[in-house]
């Protein structure tokens, strides 16, 4: 079917278009309609429906016969092992943690947070509270305690579940530590934690609240799936906002449901059987969408692969995982693929492997520059799909819609918008503005199935990110700009969130680390370009008066200090120590301006600013850093 009648269809008359993937779903009760709009501008869809998601993405494979299928393929080149879990050992599995889980009291509607590596034993774990109706809140290896601590403290979780470690290249990621400091900073306690103790690692557990994985579930009655509300929240994920406090964005069961299952045909062109592969982590909500749900709710076999681009043990880890598994559409990020280039640019470890499988290769998370398509296209010899969303939407909103009609790419455009995203290009009084001109990106009210309804416990700061600069629309938070062909160009982001590595962080939750430095008066953090990463986050420094401490040793603590607190993920080396920071006569930091300097551009000088002497000491700060060269 053509892409236009789609999306047309979706936008004119959403009802019968959702009613309809609706009914793609197993519910226990059908909801009434789809849409419901009565506390607009929030939404909800279908609301009044019950249904499971566990029995959705597991069990009804099983009564379909997909028993002796893969769901699950872990491919672990960190710990040198792979094996498969069937949809039939997938679902007894999960039963059986369910049933552990609800014996220690977790029922419908508790929190259950989950901190593990990229093992099957996540899948499982959000699978489980699935079941049950709990709703899961994944928190990514890579943060340290403290972001745990903030974590846990926001959505009160009766139980955590953990991994006793993950593994890096080189070094093993000590979870246990990591959570019994989380649990001891944070002023809500789990009633009681389950560890899934690794051959590589066994951590010490803690008697009377921690609970061995295997020896927890033993014995216990499996739990039968509890039929949920369709706007019960499936999961919690937190994501990076402008401040250092994340926000807990809300996904609801039925839309996450139906949507998810929408794309599995219509953007990744699989079929049911048929193996996918996206190579992010359970933390991140490419994990959410794409490594567990979608997959599974389609009936595909999922990959869970811990490893790197490169480096476990080389640069062809990625095909050798597609040749091996007959990966038919794979999906990561274009950090990953710089990471593989930089290594092996003539793609000789391709060579070695048969991916003739493949069909697409889809990006997203981050920008997709125009060199590593064109050298994906080359060396992969399948089409390249950009792909824009974020954690707030759990699915594409702008994207080639190849398993119904593949679109001409544009390279350096995701393509045109998905159905029930009605996007606009916005000025900054909310007009929009017409084709190949900048703007604020927004989509018209409602969002389609599966995006965020809420933030968790912060329905005000859900207001005030999101619907109140322009009534009527969902800010996005990135520019960009509409082409005369509808396609969508994604520029930048309109607020204070940097991407690293895919990664989306927050410059402001490292300057509230930098401030608490005692050395520290006043300090800023910017994004600059990175070639591998994409951009890489550089902090300013200026010295409360009177200090006189070698600046390297300074610098140096501050580095430790967002290590410790934040995370390794944060990926924060440099710091300069300046003396005055380039402000507005009204006192804002210019930091788009520093950009700019750090990226060796030109820049028109603000009128505003108050004293122009200072870029050039910024300028000089940088280079003593390697940076705005040029
Ligand atoms: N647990 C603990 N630490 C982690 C972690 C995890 N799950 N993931 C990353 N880290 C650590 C890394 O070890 C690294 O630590 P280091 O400073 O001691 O070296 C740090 O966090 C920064 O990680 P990252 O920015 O990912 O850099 P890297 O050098 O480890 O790897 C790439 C670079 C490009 C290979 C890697 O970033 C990559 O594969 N990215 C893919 C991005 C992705 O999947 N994004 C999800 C959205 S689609
Ligand atoms: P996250 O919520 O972590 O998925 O990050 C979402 C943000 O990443 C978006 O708001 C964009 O800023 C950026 N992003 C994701 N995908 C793309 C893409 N394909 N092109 C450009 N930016 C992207």
């Amino acid at each position: 079917m053509a892409y236009k009648d789609i999306y047309t269809r979706s936008l004119a008359d959403p009802e019968s278009f959702w009613m309809e993937e609706a009914g793609k779903i197993d519910w226990v009760q059908k909801p009434s309609k789809a849409l419901f709009d009565d506390k607009a501008p929030l939404y909800e869809w279908f609301s009044d429906g019950l249904v499971n998601t566990c029995w959705n993405a597991v069990d009804r494979h099983v009564e379909a016969g997909r028993g002796a299928q893969a769901a699950i393929i872990h491919d672990s080149p960190v710990t040198g092992t792979k094996h498969k879990i069937s949809y039939a050992q997938l679902r007894s599995r999960v039963a059986r943690l369910a049933g552990a889980l609800r014996a220690k009291g977790v029922e419908k509607g508790d929190r259950v947070i989950i901190y593990m590596p990229m093992v099957p034993e996540a899948l499982e774990a959000m699978l489980a509270c699935a079941r049950i109706g709990a709703v899961h809140s994944v928190v990514f290896g890579g943060f340290a305690a403290h972001e745990l601590a903030v974590r846990i403290d926001d959505c009160a979780p009766k139980c955590i579940i953990a991994a006793s470690c993950g593994i890096e290249p080189g070094r093993v990621v000590h979870y246990k530590p990591l959570l019994d400091g989380a649990i001891e900073q944070a002023a809500h306690k789990p009633d009681f934690c389950v560890i899934f103790q690794r051959e590589e690692e066994v951590a010490k557990l803690i008697e009377g609240r921690d609970y061995d994985w295997h020896a927890f579930q033993y014995g216990v009655e499996p739990a039968e799936c509890v039929p949920v509300e369709g706007n019960h929240p499936a999961y919690i994920l937190y994501t990076s906002g402008t401040t250092g406090a994340p926000k807990g964005v809300v996904r609801p069961t039925a839309g996450h449901l139906v949507a998810l299952n929408w794309t599995m045909k219509n953007i990744y062109n699989v079929n049911p059987g048929e193996v996918f592969w996206a190579a992010s982590d359970v933390g991140w909500v490419v994990g959410h969408s794409y490594i567990c749900y979608g997959p599974l709710i389609h009936g595909n076999t999922t990959i869970v692969f811990e490893g790197k681009p490169v480096g476990t043990p080389d640069a062809g880890t990625f095909w050798r995982v597609i040749s091996e598994h007959k990966v038919k559409s794979f999906f990561t990020a274009p950090t990953a693929l710089r990471a593989i280039k930089r290594e092996d640019p003539e793609a000789k470890e391709l060579a070695k492997y048969d991916i003739s499988h493949l069909r697409a290769l889809y990006l997203a998370g981050e920008r997709a520059d125009p060199d590593t398509i064109e050298w994906a296209q080359k060396v992969m010899g399948v089409p390249v799909y950009d792909h824009w969303w974020q954690t707030e939407t759990g699915w594409t909103i702008a994207g080639n819609p190849a398993g119904c009609e593949a679109l001409p790419v544009k390279i350096g455009s995701p393509t045109v918008a998905m159905p029930g995203y009605d996007v606009r290009i916005l000025d900054e009084s909310g007009h929009e503005v017409p084709p190949g001109t900048l703007g604020a990106i927004a989509v018209r009210l409602p969002l389609p199935p599966g995006t965020l309804p809420t933030l968790w416990n912060a329905e005000e700061r859900y207001r005030k990110s999101y619907l109140n600069t322009f009534p009527g629309y969902y800010e996005t938070g990135d520019a960009g700009m509409k082409d005369e062909d509808g396609y969508l160009w994604i520029m930048a982001r309109t607020d204070d969130v940097i991407n690293v590595a895919g990664h989306r962080l927050s410059t402001g939750a490292m300057e509230e680390v930098l401030a608490s430095h005692p050395d520290v008066a006043e300090c800023a953090v910017i994004g600059a370009a990175d070639a591998l990463k994409g951009q890489t986050p550089v902090g300013f420094l200026c010295l409360t008066k009177g200090v006189n401490r070698p600046h390297a040793d300074i610098t140096a603590e501050c580095v430790k200090l967002v290590r410790d607190q934040i995370g390794p993920v944060a990926a924060f080396k440099l710091a300069v120590v300046v003396d005055r920071l380039p402000k507005t006569r009204s006192g804002k930091i210019l930091r788009a301006i520093m950009v700019r300097i750090a990226d060796g551009q030109e820049f028109k000088m603000p009128a505003t600013i108050d004293d122009p002497a200072i870029l050039d000491e910024i300028r000089v700060a940088l280079r003593g850093i390697g940076l705005a060269k040029g």
